[in-house]
């Protein structure tokens, strides 16, 4: 993990998790708390003085999401493979049943980092058995030809669950439409896919406004072109695929008794869709 002074957008990984941690009974991730690490904590700390206190609950909301989504789809047997997708510590795998295929990608230093201390907890018992395929890919590069080959040859025929969560706003246009056109190419019919932007909406926040200030001046690596927002449209055109759930923090809020705190406008109002392919 990076030491200097700036942050990485794989220290984002590292705070993401944090916030899961700081509202467990909200996100459900009984293991985020496993990543607490000093230059998180300093960075969570200021991100939400500078940002939005409320990003706590946000991210704690979109994990749990996911989450139930997951498990809902694992019960009715619809998927067998999770692939997730700029994973970070995500801790997915922990939380589901043992009997599902975990690939999660990210760059080559987040997958090596996670990979070895996933593998030290386990062995101290601190995390149940599981097993990760882990790929090292940073999505700004030629990635695509090779990147398919691994997943073809860990997936097979079985049915999956492609996860691209708190990516989008790192990655610029182009290297997200490269994204779902891997998607696409490697998923079959009833596939799903979940994802995570921001709409235009967002830009009117005082909220955003402070996001754009806090990333251009702290964040070092985010893709040229990148911190993009998404309109609706981009997934509801999206070729193959029928969006069949939409929702966001203030919807999800209702569904899992969350009372947000801050006026609308000091808060980053994430929206979260589920596509399944045609
Ligand atoms: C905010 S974190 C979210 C992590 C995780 N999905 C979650 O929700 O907890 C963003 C993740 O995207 C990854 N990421 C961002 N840009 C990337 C790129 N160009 N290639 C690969 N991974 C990238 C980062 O390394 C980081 O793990």
């Amino acid at each position: 993990m990076s030491n200097n002074e700036n942050i990485h957008v794989s220290d984002t990984a590292f705070v993401t998790c944090a916030f899961r941690r700081l509202n467990e009974s909200l996100s459900q991730d009984y293991y985020a708390k496993l990543w607490y690490n000093d230059k998180a904590e300093l960075i969570l700390k200021d991100y939400l003085s500078k940002v939005s206190t409320e990003e706590v609950q946000t991210h704690c909301i979109r994990n749990r999401y996911f989450l139930e989504q997951l498990k809902r789809l694992i019960t009715e047997h619809k998927i067998e493979v999770l692939i997730n997708f700029g994973a970070g510590f995500s801790m997915y795998p922990f939380l589901l049943e043992q009997n599902i295929t975990h690939i999660e990608i990210d760059k080559p230093e987040v997958v090596d980092y996670k990979k070895l201390q996933v593998d030290q907890w386990i062995s101290e018992n601190k995390l149940p058995q599981r097993h990760i395929n882990f790929i090292g890919v940073d999505f700004s590069t030629d990635y695509r030809d090779d990147l398919i080959v691994k997943i073809n040859a860990l997936k097979g025929n079985k049915s999956c669950f492609i996860l691209l969560e708190g990516v989008l706003f790192f990655l610029n246009r182009s290297e997200s439409e490269k994204l779902f056109e891997v998607f696409s190419t490697i998923q079959q019919s009833k596939d799903y896919i979940g994802s995570v932007s921001y709409t235009n909406e967002v830009h009117k926040t005082k909220a955003y406004k402070r996001l754009l200030k806090y990333a251009n001046k702290e964040l070092d690596d985010a893709s040229d072109n990148g911190l993009q927002t998404v309109e609706n449209s981009f997934y509801e055109n999206l070729e193959s695929y029928q969006l069949i759930d939409h929702q966001d923090y203030f919807s999800c809020s209702k569904l899992f008794q969350n009372t947000p705190e801050c006026e609308a406008t000091h808060i980053l109002n994430e929206h979260f869709y589920i596509l399944q392919k045609d």
